[in-house]
């Protein structure tokens, strides 16, 4: 067998991908991330870290004029960096499918629902129009839906963002991917709203077995809902392993200072990441780019840059990107 097979490929596989919007600093550097089939993998981080930039690029969303360069940026055993125009566009489909912030912005303002659903489908030529309908109320339902087939018939606007958000995560099933990435996508809902979605993706990677990346500035999102988690921090992920794991023995000293406020909110699912003293982290080429906001900080830290060392070797290894992690 090759990596080349998709039963056996995972769905999806970055190595040491950097991605640079001016050219001067990139926004990403050297990222690894693997995302298995089925699985669900968070990333957490402040804003500004890289998470949106890491997320566009997988979908390819990001413009032309910003550089992606490494080693792999793989979906389903396909190279995107290798790939022709062609790949990339019957992979993007099939392949991964985003869910954004503001479900608002997902879809036009000025269609139906029901006809917006329906462009979704332009690639299944073979089917007939009542076919794709058929389609559409089953997702619809799928997501819990109220009433899918009046939902046909609104516009975007006389929906709660809930409900919206609801049928975004239907659109995007639709499209039947392995991956699918969502961004923050319940930061825009109140509570409720959001334990509601989380349920619902829960559901979609146990029943469809769906792989979900999960992008958030929030704990408790990422404590309920992830296998794994990879903590971002200007640019690069400085701490990875499975999420029971980092929660409860966190060695970088940027994922401590995340969780070190409110350590007993963890499990509240509006928590939100408190604030770190210092300033708002930019990607640096020397050194530790946490250094400077670091209590914990060595004189290497600022001139070596930490090597990428394995806390525990399990099945799912325990990574930390520090000087005091390694041996
Ligand atoms: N369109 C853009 N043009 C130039 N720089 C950008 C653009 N979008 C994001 N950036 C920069 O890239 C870095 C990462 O941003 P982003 O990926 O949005 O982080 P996050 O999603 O973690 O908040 C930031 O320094 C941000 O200013
Ligand atoms: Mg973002």
């Amino acid at each position: 067998m090759t990596d080349q097979m998709p039963v056996t490929s995972p769905v999806l596989e970055m190595r040491d991908v950097s991605i640079s919007y001016s050219g001067i600093i990139p926004a990403v550097t050297g990222v690894d991330l693997l995302v298995r089939p089925g699985e669900i993998v968070g990333i957490i981080g402040e804003s500004g870290s890289g998470k949106s930039t890491l997320a566009q690029s997988i979908l390819g969303l990001l413009p032309e004029t910003v550089k992606i360069s490494g080693q792999k940026l793989a979906l389903s055993g396909v190279d995107l960096l290798a790939a022709s125009d062609s790949t990339l566009r019957n992979l993007r489909g099939p392949a991964a499918a985003m869910i954004f912030q503001n479900p608002m912005t997902t879809f036009s303002p000025l269609h139906t629902l029901g006809r917006q659903l329906m462009d979704l489908l332009w690639r299944e030529r073979h089917l007939s129009t009542l076919e794709k309908r058929q389609m559409i109320l089953v997702a619809l339902q799928d997501v819990g839906l109220p009433d899918p087939a009046a939902r046909l018939e609104a516009y975007p606007f006389q929906l709660s963002g809930g409900m919206l958000q609801r049928v975004a995560i239907a659109a995007a099933l639709l499209m039947r991917p392995s991956l699918l990435v969502a961004d923050e996508p319940t930061t825009a809902l109140d509570v409720t709203m959001e334990a509601q979605i989380l349920h619902l993706m829960r559901e979609i990677r146990n029943k469809a077995g769906v792989s979900i990346l999960m992008i958030s500035h929030h704990l408790g999102v990422i404590a309920e809902l992830c296998d794994r988690v990879a903590v971002m921090y200007a640019g690069r992920i400085v701490e990875e392993g499975p999420v029971e794991t980092i929660f409860a023995d966190p060695r970088h000293p940027y994922t401590k200072a995340l969780f070190a406020c409110e350590p007993a909110l963890i499990s509240d699912t509006a928590m939100r990441l408190p604030v770190i003293g210092g300033e708002v982290p930019r990607p640096v080429d020397v050194g530790c780019g946490f250094a400077g906001r670091c209590s914990q900080v060595l004189d290497c830290c600022s001139v070596l840059s930490p090597p990428w060392v394995a806390v525990h070797n399990t099945d799912a290894p325990h990574l930390s990107r520090c000087h005091r992690s390694a041996p």
